[in-house]
């Protein structure tokens, strides 16, 4: 069943009020599509920004990327964060000048194959590159949802079933207007439908919002954790990096030792960098970038 009431409302508000992002251009290409929702996944817009367009003019293609060593791309990557995503992002560009001959793939599973491509991140590609209809469901529309529909404050902690198949009763039927929909109400949730303090008398579908006709009932499921950084093992992570990044070879241990006084900490933090093969350790005791 397609549920059309949000649909045009909506719509409407987005081709007066979105934010013009260099990967909605109409030029922007699959694999620049590709490249920005890797980065936004735990990364906010102004801080994707810069990456992104340095990224692409250095690798306008997953063919350029691919010759590369991939301690390139966590070089590249700067201070994103969740270095992880460079690896993938890396391997994603080789299997598709491998298995795709060098063009990022349209079809849903294929996407969905690439390292790094979760459930959202294919259908995000498949939707805003190629124009295809599936459901798109980060955390602000999981927040729009939640709250125009369902009528609760924040959306589970975990993503349902439940979720997932609301989302695909409201998606327009026409490829094209659906994935219109999707960046739509992303957007939505991004500029208007925020998580603490929703903006609702700017809001295309406040008259039909289940939370705010219900007196807007605040949140009583588990705690939400907050991101905390400062002290942690992926803050020491990102200062062990940010060493190798800088340098243009490899680097002796002291250099790793003087970024981070707690030595235990500092040696988890090592020993996960290697195991996520975001470090190398050589054969004379210095460390390097993958090669
Ligand atoms: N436009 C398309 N995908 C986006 C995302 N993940 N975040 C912000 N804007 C986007």
């Amino acid at each position: 069943m397609h549920e059309p009431r949000y649909t045009e409302p909506v719509l409407t508000w987005y081709a007066a009020n979105a934010r013009d992002l260099p990967w909605r251009h109409p030029g922007a290409s699959p694999w620049a599509v590709l490249v920005s929702e890797i980065m936004l996944q735990q990364t906010p817009v102004v801080r994707v920004l810069p990456a992104y367009e340095a990224w692409l003019t250095r690798w306008p293609d997953p063919a350029a990327l691919a010759k590369e060593p991939p301690g390139e791309a966590v070089r590249a990557w700067d201070r994103l964060g969740y270095p992880r995503r460079a690896l993938n992002l890396h391997a994603s560009a080789r299997a598709i000048a491998e298995r795709h001959e060098g063009v990022v793939p349209s079809d849903y599973d294929e996407l969905r194959a690439l390292p790094g491509v979760g459930a959202y991140t294919a259908a995000a590609v498949a939707s805003f590159a190629y124009r295809r209809r599936h459901a798109v469901l980060d955390t602000n529309v999981r927040r729009v949802l939640a709250r125009a529909v369902t009528g609760v404050e924040y959306p589970p902690k975990a993503q349902t079933t439940a979720e997932v198949r609301l989302a695909e009763t409201l998606l327009p039927l026409d490829p094209p207007v659906a994935a219109l929909w999707s960046v739509a109400v992303m957007e939505l949730g991004a500029l208007v439908c925020t998580a603490r303090t929703p903006r609702c008398a700017d809001c295309p579908i406040a008259n039909d919002c289940t939370w705010r006709l219900s007196g807007k009932p605040p949140y009583d499921g588990p705690p939400r954790k907050g991101q905390a950084y400062a002290g942690t093992d992926r803050q020491c992570r990102g200062r062990l990096l940010a060493v190798l990044r800088k340098s243009t070879g490899p680097v002796e241990k002291p250099a790793l030792d003087d970024v981070w006084d707690d030595a235990l900490q500092r040696e988890r933090a090592l020993a996960a960098l290697i195991e996520d093969g975001l470090v190398d350790p050589l054969e004379d005791g210095r460390y390097a970038l993958p090669s």
